[in-house]
């Protein structure tokens, strides 16, 4: 295509969700590479949306030039931090950008203080905007399985966990001797091979704090490096993969809950071990594990929890128990919670593109 045809502004929008690893990524080496495989379920309800508006230069300069509004207002970490990740990744996936001026919008469907993270919904919804720029300029994307593998490709490299919002229902990532198609590169859908009890599943999140972590997942990847567990930890989480992904196809409900539970629990176990020890779970986490304990042992109803990496709960169930499962949540767990907050999420159908 010659330059004159070459768009000179748009705009573009997208939805993408927030995801629950059930076999947690932690650990990392070279470019944001996973040491163990992972897999999670995309949410629907926790999500960001993004819009990018680009407008070619005047004149073309070697520099990245992006403004970004969050929630309306001007927002310089997240400038900085989206700057520093498109001059690290353009000349190599993007080479067009230092041709327009970028700027971004930001708004998360969650509140910003709830303590969710949101890389992987924010980090998913800025790759997809950049892979739906490159179509829209060199149509070079038009094929969609390669549209969303670059897209996975690219938010892998902003946060690792990225990478597996960007698929439906169920997302796998990291290269697994026994799984086909498993890359370190990107996450591969894994909707084709679950029971379809998992595809309505519930997660209802329950925010127990809004205090910002006090060890990054960043940071906290790389004091796995010296974590006297490590080694078996990876190996761990590649056997529970394959027991994990029977429960799944089976629709083993109790056998998936054990599992979600053992790998969250292994997770904050890893963190209090690492030198230096640190501990994102609080008091009340424990509390609210127990009641769901309790609840589970009363009724025998296949609610497991979930936690990511802080300290708030995440209510796994199948869509049949949802009234049951709702009075306890409203009795029990409810008063718990930070300002009573939950999210009442459910597995979902991955990022959307939307009208400006
Ligand atoms: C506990 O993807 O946030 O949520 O790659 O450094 O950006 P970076 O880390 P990040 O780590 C997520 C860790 C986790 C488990 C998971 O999502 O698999």
């Amino acid at each position: 295509m010659s330059n004159q045809t070459i768009k000179k502004n748009g705009t573009i929008k997208w939805q993408s969700p927030s995801n629950l690893a059930i076999i947690k990524y932690w650990g990392k080496f070279g470019s944001q590479f996973p040491r163990n495989t992972s897999i999670s379920f995309t949410l629907d309800k926790a999500h960001t949306i993004t819009q990018l508006k680009y407008n070619v230069k005047d004149v073309k300069d070697e520099q990245i030039s992006l403004s970004f509004t969050f929630e309306g207002k001007q927002n310089e970490a997240f400038e900085h931090k989206v700057k520093a990740f498109l001059n690290k990744i353009n000349n190599d996936y993007f080479p067009f950008l230092k041709s327009y001026h970028l700027h971004f919008d930001s708004f998360n469907s969650f509140p910003h203080s709830s303590g969710i993270a949101s890389s992987a919904s924010g980090m998913s919804a800025l790759a997809l905007c950049l892979c739906t720029m490159e179509n829209e300029l060199y149509g070079t994307l038009a094929d969609t399985g390669l549209f969303y593998r670059k897209a996975s490709y690219i938010a892998r490299l902003g946060s690792g966990s990225a990478c597996r919002s960007i698929f439906p229902y169920m997302a796998l990532w990291g290269s697994h001797a026994d799984i086909e198609a498993s890359s370190n590169e990107i996450a591969i859908p894994y909707e084709d091979k679950i029971h379809p009890v998992f595809k309505n599943y519930h997660d209802d999140i329950l925010i127990l704090s809004n205090k910002e972590k006090s060890v990054s997942s960043t940071a906290g990847h790389g004091l796995m490096e010296n974590n006297p567990f490590a080694d078996s930890r990876y190996k761990q989480a590649n056997e529970r993969m394959l027991t994990l992904l029977k429960a799944l196809e089976d629709g083993n409900t109790q056998l998936f809950g054990e599992i979600a539970e053992a790998e969250a629990l292994t997770l904050h176990a890893l963190m209090m071990c690492s030198e230096p020890s640190y501990m994102l779970i609080d008091p009340k986490s424990v509390e609210v594990i127990n009641l769901v304990r309790q609840y589970r042992l009363d009724t025998k109803i296949p609610v497991y929890f979930s936690l990511d990496a802080g300290p708030n709960i995440h209510l796994l169930y199948p869509n049949e128990y949802q009234s049951q499962v709702s009075s306890f949540v409203e009795d029990q767990l409810k008063p718990l919670c930070y300002e009573q907050r939950i999210i009442y999420d459910q597995v979902g159908l991955g990022p959307k593109k939307l009208e400006n």
